[in-house]
């Protein structure tokens, strides 16, 4: 601290030494506080107050290495080290703090300091930890993105207003080049080579981490926003109730999907009509309770069931559209497609160019077997698990009721 201070004072040799003595009086009082602080708390937490100076000067050189916390992480052990002394009480448990309803491992804290859940909110390393924050975004988007795709990123990213959080996933490696943009600094950036959407979501994206978000957005890197506004798009699932949604795809594009096209005149559509064959129920996909995996919209507890249901090597999420009913009731009227914010699905080779030439096959080839392969995987899993599970209950399968 001493040495910042003075470097400062000699950039400008003409100052007067009023000035040095104010800064040396500054130290010096900083110091006091910082030392009679923590001997206030630590003291009260049964820590020798011979052991304070040891504690500070730890502290300090982690602060100057520019290190992370690693050494207060060793923090506690270090007390309940030294700081034991022979109490019965401690060994015997009836002392012990023990809350069942904590979270699984947080059993022994006094349930007044567990904080279960976390958020992406970015804070700063001075002041009032309570001061740290202007705003706290109620909503998360993310993207999965490749420098490639700056531009179209940039654009989409400026429909977003200050009320969310920006996430990016980058599947390149490429990260630092986006501080070109203004927004990219208050962006959080999440590096893995050549994964894919869903491994970062299962990954990233806890429901106890996005737990503050009333609604994520999970969309890919292609698609095209000129006609879509979030904070509208958020009334609108408010006003109708989706818990999973998205926008509705322009329609000339040659879609798979009748469900996901949009339609105008609309603010949004929960169901549709298929080809003939394509829908066993009206109630079921893809006749409705369907959106596809390009651009999801899921609410807080929607999200809470589908992170659940996304298993660990379910990296391309195929199938995962058919399924995602599971987590809402009754599906066919909380998943629907806004029309009226609408978004141009671009179909730009993207993650399909990050394979690799396997067999004389292309690089995008193998990475389509795959996806179909995951969507067979999911969807005889999903079925074997009801049906182990109907059967541990002794109901028959098929006499159950279609859900
Ligand atoms: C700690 O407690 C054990 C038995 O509870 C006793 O035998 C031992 O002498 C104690 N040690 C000290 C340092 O008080
Ligand atoms: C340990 O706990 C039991 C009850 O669980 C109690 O009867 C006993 O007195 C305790 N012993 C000590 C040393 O506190
Ligand atoms: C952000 O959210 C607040 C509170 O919901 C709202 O009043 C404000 O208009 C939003 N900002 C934008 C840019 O829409």
């Amino acid at each position: 601290m001493g040495i910042l201070y003075r470097s400062s004072v000699n950039r400008k040799p003409n100052d007067s030494m009023r000035l040095i003595i104010i800064t040396f009086m500054g130290v010096f009082l900083g110091f006091l506080i910082g030392i009679s602080f923590p001997t206030l708390s630590l003291t009260k937490l049964g820590i020798p107050s011979g052991l304070i100076p040891k504690i500070d000067e730890m502290y300090n050189t982690d602060i100057k290495a520019g290190s992370s916390t690693q050494t207060s992480q060793n923090f506690p052990s270090t007390t309940t080290g030294s700081g034991d002394k022979n109490n019965s009480h401690n060994r015997n448990g009836t002392s012990e703090i023990w809350v069942p309803s904590n979270p699984r491992g947080a059993e022994r804290l006094a349930p007044g300091i567990v904080a279960a859940e976390s958020d992406f909110y970015l804070h700063r390393l001075w002041g009032n930890p309570h001061e740290d924050l202007n705003t706290k975004p109620n909503y998360l988007v993310t993207f999965t993105v490749g420098y490639k795709q700056k531009e179209n990123i940039d654009k989409a990213v400026k429909k977003f207003s200050e009320n969310f959080t920006i996430l990016l996933f980058h599947y390149d490696g490429r990260t630092t080049e986006w501080d070109e943009f203004e927004w990219s600094k208050r962006a959080i950036h999440v590096s893995a080579r050549k994964q894919s959407k869903w491994w970062y979501a299962k990954r990233f994206l806890h429901p106890d981490i996005v737990a503050p978000y009333d609604y994520i957005f999970m969309w890919d890197e292609d698609l095209g926003v000129e006609n879509f506004d979030a904070e509208e798009y958020i009334k609108l699932v408010r006003k109708h109730g989706l818990e999973i949604s998205q926008p509705g795809l322009e329609p000339t594009r040659g879609l798979t999907w009748q469900m996901t096209k949009k339609r105008d005149g609309l603010e949004v559509h929960k169901d549709t009509a298929e080809r003939p064959g394509w829908c066993t129920e009206p109630n079921l996909p893809p006749c409705a309770a369907f959106v596809e995996i390009m651009a999801p919209v899921f609410s807080r507890e929607a999200w809470r069931c589908v992170w659940y249901m996304i298993q660990n090597d379910l990296i391309h999420g195929w199938g995962l559209d058919f399924a995602v009913r599971k987590c809402v009731e009754p599906a066919h009227e909380k998943i629907g497609v806004v029309d009226s914010q609408w978004i141009v699905h671009q179909g730009l080779p993207s993650l399909g160019s990050q394979g690799e030439t396997q067999n004389g096959k292309a690089p995008w080839q193998g990475v389509r077997e795959r996806c179909r392969k995951e969507w067979t995987m999911f969807q005889s899993r999903l079925a074997n698990a009801e049906k182990a599970y109907f059967k541990s209950l002794g109901i028959d399968p098929s006499n159950s009721p279609k859900q």
